[in-house]
């Protein structure tokens, strides 16, 4: 399964250049499938989430090339409306395939995605969207299988601003004559950049980003190539930004947009350090320990991400002082406290509440990696950690950073993977 051998040091310096967002990327692939044409999109992260959805637009027919962060996709050659399940299991996240191939096919088969390491995840606005947008939706051993019936356009009200709701939601929509109204929808950069992408395509929607996403369905013409660059990626730009506060660092954080990640930014702010702008760059300086937040919450954008919950927590967990992290997005996202208390975090967890008692310094340990936010935030930690930590189970970190070890090298982290 590989692991990351670190070994603690004081400081980081140095630049970082942030790659295209993991989860601006998986939406706009899968909404590749909506209409037969050719695309190609730029700042395509190198990452195994992505590899795995390329394999599944390629195991439907379509053609499918990658290299240095451009993605050459044809999707005329689509033929089938099943989604291959055993990577359905891999990548949870392809089931916002579903709009995408139920509005070119009529019909979609897909396994039914369950729980991951973070939670239970249920889909139910997902198929409660697509059902009032007239898709039949019936579930039977463990497989969705949706027909349209009657294509309609409606207002639709989420009960939560779940992200991938909306864009299944989104996706179906966009080719249904009329009007749809997305209600209480995702606001997150990444539903932008999914409007913007699909406006490239010639379809037409307005509002994301806001309280309602407004959809005015039609057939998108085929002809012609679709080019489009996807946004950076501002959670891998917060687990740097986590990196640098959780020591002595001056690092600069290369191409994101600053208003992406603010909530971050803001938030280590607060706990001392200096960060500043300076054409496009994020420039963070920290010289001495930080000081602890009384009480986060981990919220929808543009709130603090949940996204950030374990790399904040590792920050918190050699601040001076005593925090307050709840998690209220998953219902099962601490499996990385067990981890950092094995380093001598000091952290009681009650629910999905964690106290966190700041130490002067953790010390090394040999740790798991449960999940793709924890294992970060277990690199982090052992980036200041006393001594020679080992990190396993890396594959869950490679599902979302790209180059990870060259750009911690880059920093001045003594970083390197062993089988
Ligand atoms: C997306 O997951 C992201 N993944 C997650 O990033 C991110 O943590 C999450 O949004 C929240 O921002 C991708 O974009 C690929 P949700 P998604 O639907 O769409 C509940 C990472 O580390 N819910 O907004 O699955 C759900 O159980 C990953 O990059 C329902 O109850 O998130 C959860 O508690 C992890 N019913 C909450 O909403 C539904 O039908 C948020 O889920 C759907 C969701």
């Amino acid at each position: 399964m590989g692991s990351f051998i670190v070994e603690g040091r004081n400081s980081l310096e140095g630049i970082v250049d942030i790659g295209g967002s993991k989860n601006a990327a998986l939406p706009i692939l899968a909404s590749t499938v909506i209409t037969g044409r050719e695309y190609i999109l730029e700042n395509i992260p190198d990452i195994e989430d992505v590899k795995d959805m390329l394999e599944i637009l390629s195991m439907m027919g379509c053609s499918v090339q990658f290299e240095n962060g451009i993605a050459l996709i044809d999707t005329r050659g689509l033929n089938t409306h099943i989604v291959p399940e055993k990577l359905v299991r891999k990548i949870r996240s392809s089931i916002i395939l579903m709009g995408a191939v139920l509005q070119r096919t009529g019909q979609v088969e897909v396994a039914y995605p369950g729980g991951c390491e973070i939670g239970h995840r249920p889909i139910d606005l997902h198929l409660k969207g697509l059902r009032k947008l007239g898709v039949e939706i019936t579930e039977k051993n463990g497989l969705l299988v949706g027909k349209v019936k009657e294509p309609a356009a409606c207002d639709i009200h989420l009960d939560y601003p779940s992200v991938g709701a909306t864009e299944n939601i989104m996706l179906f929509a966009v080719g249904n004559p009329g009007k749809t109204n997305i209600h209480n929808p995702a606001r997150e950069p990444e539903i932008v950049d999914l409007q913007n992408f699909l406006n490239a395509c010639g379809f037409c929607v307005n509002g994301a980003g806001t309280g309602i996403i407004t959809i005015e369905g039609k057939k998108a013409d085929s002809t012609g190539t679709v080019e489009y660059k996807i946004i950076s990626d501002r959670i891998e730009a917060g687990t740097y930004l986590s990196a640098a506060a959780t020591m002595k660092s001056k690092i600069y954080i290369r191409n994101i947009e600053k208003s992406h990640f603010q909530s971050i930014i803001t938030l280590y702010e607060d706990a001392g350090c200096e960060i500043r702008e300076r054409n496009g760059t994020i420039i963070v300086a920290n010289n001495k320990r930080i000081k602890a937040i009384e009480k986060i919450t981990t919220q929808p954008y543009p709130g603090f991400p949940t996204d950030m919950q374990a790399q904040f927590m590792a920050s918190m967990a050699v601040a001076d002082g005593v925090s307050i992290i709840e998690e209220t997005v998953f219902d099962s996202r601490m499996k990385h406290v067990p981890e950092l208390q094995k380093m001598g975090a000091n952290i009681t967890t009650i629910g999905r509440v964690a106290v966190v008692e700041g130490v002067e310094k953790l010390y090394s340990a040999e740790v798991d990696a449960r999940d793709l936010r924890g294992g970060a935030a277990l690199v982090i930690a052992a980036m200041g950690a006393e001594g020679i930590s080992k990190i396993n189970n890396i594959h869950h970190i490679k599902r979302g950073y790209e180059k990870f070890i060259y750009k911690l090298q880059n920093l001045g982290v003594i970083i390197t993977e062993t089988e």
